[in-house]
């Protein structure tokens, strides 16, 4: 019985959360015309404070590949986040909207020299690196730089596999912070990234394990580190009824891990990307047209996988499409507004009987997808991105 009103709660609760989202999508619609990218300022708060509440002494550097829109980035210069940038125009981004050298890490293991350049003249100080002769460039540019190495670690049953194109063999590694003594720079600490969309716990648990070892052995040869960087990777749920995911114990898991195999002394810093910007974006498209082939209803969108739905190929993202409309559904397919086939959004989504004009929309889609779309592709633009 208590499950039941429990049960029966949840449902009341989820109702009410479609019809405000709806109705807030008819509202903006009056507004706005689509496609538009919704991010909510709230749910951005709410991602925020969920991590710091989860890890509290976790720092997260808001990796802003995610989704670098300038309001997005105020916001959470607001909230007090530091940043995670990769280049040197996502650094010269967030110093120009406000957020002090001291609160980001350039973490990207392969820098241009133009951009290591950069990072000494702008004094940002931190940054990842994963081999030697990244070494080298580093010391010639910016003597005295703050390096933080990062390995090769296991990306198992991440959606998004980070470990073929970077991290060093975890047995390099005192070598390579030897290294970086001799050369005069300042290896302060590790990084490791379990992949992205990391569903898998155990991925950060092993990691954190090698990474206590390499301390370990870094102090017993003369260089004690101080900052341990676990990365991005915090998996969001992109289907209403999707399982397995479950930040709340994954962070007590991880929490529990730091707390047993490091100093209290280490700082301990994060990358999340995804987990603070994905669940605030909500994609709403409108249908441009429709036929009836291959024995199904086809609905052409005004936004595709070229512009915003690029997820689909860059993130390896699939996507819960939603309508206005209720009724009866019917396995329909869905396509963006170019002329490629390829630009294919969904084979079998269900969905009522749609007209022109009607809306689709995708929920926890705010990371890796603006930030990734190609501007006017056959002459289609992107999405317009709201605050709201
Ligand atoms: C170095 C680095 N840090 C952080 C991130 C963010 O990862 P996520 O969005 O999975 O949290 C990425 C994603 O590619 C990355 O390459």
């Amino acid at each position: 019985m208590q499950n039941m009103l429990q049960n029966n709660g949840k449902q009341l609760k989820s109702k009410a959360d479609v019809s405000g989202i709806e109705n807030l999508i008819r509202a903006t619609l009056k507004k706005h015309k689509s496609p538009f990218m919704m991010i909510r300022r709230c749910v951005l708060e709410k991602q925020y404070l969920r991590f710091r509440k989860c890890l509290p002494e976790v720092t997260p550097y808001f990796a802003i590949k995610s989704n670098p829109h300038p309001l997005i980035v105020k916001t959470f210069i607001r909230l007090g986040a530091s940043f995670d940038v990769a280049s040197a125009w996502e650094m010269m981004n967030v110093l120009r909207l406000g957020a002090t050298p001291d609160r980001i890490i350039f973490a990207n293991t392969i820098k241009s020299v133009e951009d290591i350049i950069t990072a000494r003249k702008r004094r940002v100080k931190m940054m990842t690196f994963d081999n030697e002769p990244e070494l080298y460039k580093i010391s010639e540019h910016y003597p005295g730089a703050h390096v933080v190495l990062r390995i090769k670690v296991e990306n198992q049953g991440s959606v998004v596999e980070l470990s073929l194109k970077f991290g060093a063999d975890a047995d390099s590694a005192i070598h390579l912070i030897r290294k970086a003594k001799s050369l005069g720079l300042n290896p302060v600490g590790l990084s490791f990234h379990v992949g992205s969309q990391s569903k898998n716990v155990e991925n950060y648990l092993q990691a954190l394990e090698i990474s206590a070892g390499i301390f370990k052995e870094s102090k017993d040869s003369g260089i004690p580190l101080r900052i341990m960087d676990i990365g991005g990777g915090f998996p969001i749920q992109h289907f209403d009824n999707e399982i397995g995911i479950n930040f709340e114990r994954m962070a007590s898991q991880i929490r529990k891990q730091i707390k047993m195999l490091f100093d209290r002394k280490v700082k301990f810093i994060a990358e999340p990307g995804r987990f603070l910007v994905g669940p605030a974006g909500i994609l709403v498209t409108q249908v441009i047209g429709r036929t009836f082939r291959n024995n199904k209803n086809y609905y052409y969108l005004n936004d595709g996988i070229y512009a915003d739905f690029s997820g689909m190929v860059f993130d390896h993202c699939k996507y819960e499409f939603k309508t206005l409309r209720r009724g009866h559904k019917f396995l329909s397919a869905l396509a963006g507004p170019t002329c490629d086939s390829f630009d294919t959004l969904s084979m079998n989504a269900e969905i009522p009987e749609l007209y022109v004009d009607d809306v689709v929309y995708v929920k926890n889609i705010g990371a890796y997808s603006s930030a990734s779309a190609v501007a006017n592709f056959n002459g289609f633009p992107p999405a317009k991105v709201i605050l709201i």
